[in-house]
């Protein structure tokens, strides 16, 4: 078949890969290739064990891979055929030297920078697809521009706002497409070629054009935003605690107004997942590099109110307890940063474990698609660690069960059989509040959920 377009990606990671593939379902006319520099990875896309783990997925690309949807390693290749390039790699918070903590890494992104320059024949369009620092636009351009091919690359900002979990359903209906670019006569153009892709199966409504800097910043800012709201919830639930309200009353009843809106007001043990927190540290560092100083502070806290947060559930913990746990078995159900998926990149789950362990207690960790990630991240510390697929097995003989995320099959378990297996006094901590509590505390357990009174059976 001759396609009539030839994307490339760049970075096939949970952004990319799906990303990809839905383009590539939705405009079969156009050839859309993923790269990527990890040979492993790439080999998983070109299997049915996919690298990441998002409901719908699979179906996904088996339906366009080896049609119109192709997973390769030849970068040049790939660069040299493309007339539309994405750029999805990574851009974590850097971990050294100037901004260390804070700042972007932009070292992946440079990279395919100057890849892009040195292997293109043609002129292209560069589409900005990573969460990036405002105004990286520009750097990107100065690089692009320093070719001596006398060929033009149009640099457009595309941010991605789908959520792990549910990706392939965001990718379908998004609430929003942005498009960011020059607002020159080919800046527009190129604009214009990239809500073609979208035009296939987003609503023309639904696509919206925006100059550079503002689609840049508004990810950033959409990101802040929705962290915003679940600290606001979560230090009420600190609150609740105190005074005996109910947090899921409240978010109920505050969500009922149609100007706040009940979406993300979850309380839980606190946000996870690779971008929340990155990209509030890039943003509070962008602010103070222009002198923002109240501006930088006002969303530093909240990072901190999450920190609190998680440091609070491993507290009530040890105190319940009774001020030690030394040798006392846990079983953390769930280790994701959240449900429907098997990524624990910042999962609050990491957290807890670290500082269980340093307690001392001696840990049984439950997930459905999670454990891999579990083992590498908690490899190399010290104490007792188990890993086990079968919630059962994890709780059998355990002091204490503590609910880390929201899967559905943790909602079902027979808690009746759990409690006959458990030692006593039995307790959960349930940090996603998921639990029917009043029945737990029926069976026996004591009961901490979050942000409502705790259900216990000691005078
Ligand atoms: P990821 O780490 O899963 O994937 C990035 C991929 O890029 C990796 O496979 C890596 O090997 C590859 N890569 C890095 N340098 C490369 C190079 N020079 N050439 C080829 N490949 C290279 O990251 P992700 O979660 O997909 O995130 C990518 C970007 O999208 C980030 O900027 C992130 O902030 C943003 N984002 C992520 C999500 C999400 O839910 N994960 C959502 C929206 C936006
Ligand atoms: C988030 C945004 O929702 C996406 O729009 C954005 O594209 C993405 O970040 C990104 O830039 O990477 P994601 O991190 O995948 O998506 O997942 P979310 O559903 O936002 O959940 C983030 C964390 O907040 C999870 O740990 C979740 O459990 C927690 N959360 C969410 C709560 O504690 N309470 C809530 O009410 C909602």
């Amino acid at each position: 078949m001759k396609f009539t377009r030839n994307i490339l990606c760049i970075g096939a990671g949970y952004v990319g890969g799906p990303t990809m593939a839905i383009i590539a379902l939705k405009c079969p006319e156009y050839k859309v290739t993923v790269v990527d520099v990890n040979e492993e990875r790439i080999a998983r896309w070109n299997s049915d064990d996919l690298p990441i783990y998002e409901p719908g997925l699979l179906q996904a690309v088996q339906a366009a891979r080896g049609r119109n949807l192709f997973f390769s390693t030849a970068i040049p290749e790939g660069i040299r055929a493309a007339d539309i390039i994405f750029v999805s790699v990574n851009t974590p918070t850097k971990t050294f030297g100037l901004g260390a903590g804070m700042a972007s890494d932009l070292q992946h992104w440079e990279k395919t920078a100057h890849q892009i320059v040195a292997h293109s024949e043609k002129s292209k369009i560069i589409v900005e697809k990573s969460t990036l620092p405002v105004r990286t636009a520009e750097a990107m351009e100065r690089i692009l521009s320093e070719n001596k091919k006398d060929i033009h690359f149009e640099v457009v900002s595309n941010p991605e706002f789908l959520a792990e979990g549910s990706a392939v359903n965001d990718l379908l209906e998004p609430d929003r497409v942005l498009i960011g670019s020059q607002q020159t006569e080919t800046g527009l153009q190129a604009a214009r070629e990239i809500a073609d892709i979208y035009s296939h199966w987003v609503p023309a409504g639904k696509i919206i054009t925006t100059n550079l800097w503002s689609a840049e910043l508004s990810k950033l800012v959409a990101n802040a935003f929705l962290a915003q709201r679940i600290s606001s919830i979560n230090a009420i639930s600190a609150l609740c605690e105190k005074t005996d309200a109910d947090v899921a009353e409240i978010s109920f009843a505050v969500g009922s107004d149609t100007r706040i809106g009940s979406r993300f007001m979850t309380a839980s043990i606190g946000f996870g997942g690779s971008c929340f927190k990155k990209d509030i540290l890039n943003l509070v560092y962008i602010c103070r590099s222009y002198g923002l100083e109240e501006v930088a502070d006002y969303w530093e806290m909240v990072i901190r109110m999450n920190d609190f947060q998680q440091g609070r559930f491993v507290k009530k913990i040890i105190r319940e307890m009774f001020n030690t746990i030394v040798g006392k078995k846990i079983a953390m159900l769930g280790f994701a940063f959240k449900a429907n998926t098997g990524d624990t990149r910042e999962s609050p789950g990491i957290f807890v474990a670290k500082k269980l362990l340093e307690e001392r207690a001696d840990l049984v960790i439950c997930d459905p698609q999670a454990l891999g990630n579990a083992r590498k991240d908690l490899a190399g510390l010290d104490g007792n660690v188990a890993f086990e697929t079968d919630p059962y097995r994890a709780v059998a003989g355990a002091h204490a069960i503590a609910v880390i995320t929201e899967w559905d099959m943790f909602k079902k378990l027979d808690f009746e059989k759990i409690f006959a297996a458990m030692q006593k006094p039995a307790f959960v901590f349930d940090g996603r509040n998921i639990l029917d509590h009043d029945r737990l505390f029926r069976i026996g357990f004591n009961v901490f959920p979050l942000g409502k009174p705790s259900l216990t059976h000691f005078r």
